[in-house]
């Protein structure tokens, strides 16, 4: 007899809990077991239902729009392996992002801060800029670490200054301007990144409980991107009250 393993799933649209039996099949993972319920979507108990909803895309745990909670723990679905996780296999959207279907939610918030920070370098790439300037290893090692952040939410999931009620920005968008802001190129404009971290729900918003650094698939060093930024935010800050008579412009990088 073929083995079973059993998901359930919180369904919106209306709100329920379904339960599916679904055939084990080697190296399964969660969106490859959503995949066999999307093609015969009848629950434990017979009963013909939709399709279930939920994002992916890369499927190689670089993308992060499959995150949801898988057993209630946050992490991308791609990589959640089935012979990895107990059963019964308890499938959740995230909690602090607009529910979009089932497991789907929308994460444009993520986004829309990192325009609040700005977080990118303008360059003009209408022409040969040449090579980069350079970088001393250690820095590029660390600067890799925090590039590799997929905008997955895991770490907005676990945070506790998150919810709807209030405007903190999350550890994703701090880490972003570390990025940024500790390249050559990105220092200048560290100042204009730098002030979106200061208005209201910036770092100093964040209360270190430090969940994001445990949620992150990424193994990004939060926490001390968090204590960077809250420390480069003050000193931005003192330089622009010392240097208030000066224009605008001349309070550069921090
Ligand atoms: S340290 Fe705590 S409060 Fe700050 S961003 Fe991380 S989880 Fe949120
Ligand atoms: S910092 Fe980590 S947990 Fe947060 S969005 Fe980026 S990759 Fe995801
Ligand atoms: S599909 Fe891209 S991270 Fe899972």
């Amino acid at each position: 007899m073929t083995e079973k393993i059993v998901v359930r799933i919180e369904r919106s649209h209306p709100a329920r809990w379904e339960e599916f039996h679904v055939e084990r099949r080697p190296n399964a993972n969660v969106i490859s077991v959503l995949m066999q319920i999307q093609r015969n979507p009848v629950t434990a108990d017979g009963r013909k239902t939709s399709p279930p909803a939920w994002d992916a895309a890369c499927l190689e745990e670089v993308c992060g729009s499959c995150t949801m909670n898988v057993n209630g723990k946050v992490r991308q679905a791609c990589s959640a392996l089935i012979d990895h996780l107990e059963q019964p296999i308890t499938l959740q959207p995230m909690k602090k992002f607009p529910l979009v279907r089932d497991l789907s939610v929308d994460r444009q918030k993520m986004f829309e801060a990192l325009k609040r920070v700005h977080g990118w370098i303008p360059i003009d790439g209408t022409y040969d800029l040449g090579p980069g300037p350079r970088q001393a290893p250690e820095e590029q090692e660390i600067r890799y670490v925090l590039s590799t952040c997929m905008t997955c939410g895991c770490c907005l999931e676990v945070c506790p200054q998150v919810a709807p009620s209030t405007a903190f920005i999350g550890a994703a968008a701090i880490s972003q301007v570390r990025l940024f802001n500790s390249h050559p190129t990105g220092a200048m404009n560290a100042a204009e990144r730098l002030h979106g971290l200061m208005e209201a729900g910036g770092v100093n918003d964040c209360g270190r409980a430090a969940n994001c650094v445990l949620a992150c698939p990424k193994e990004i060093p939060l926490t001390s991107s968090i204590a960077d930024m809250a420390r480069a935010t003050t000193k931005q800050a003192l330089k622009e009250w010392f240097v208030r008579d000066e224009p605008k412009g001349s309070t550069g990088p921090a």
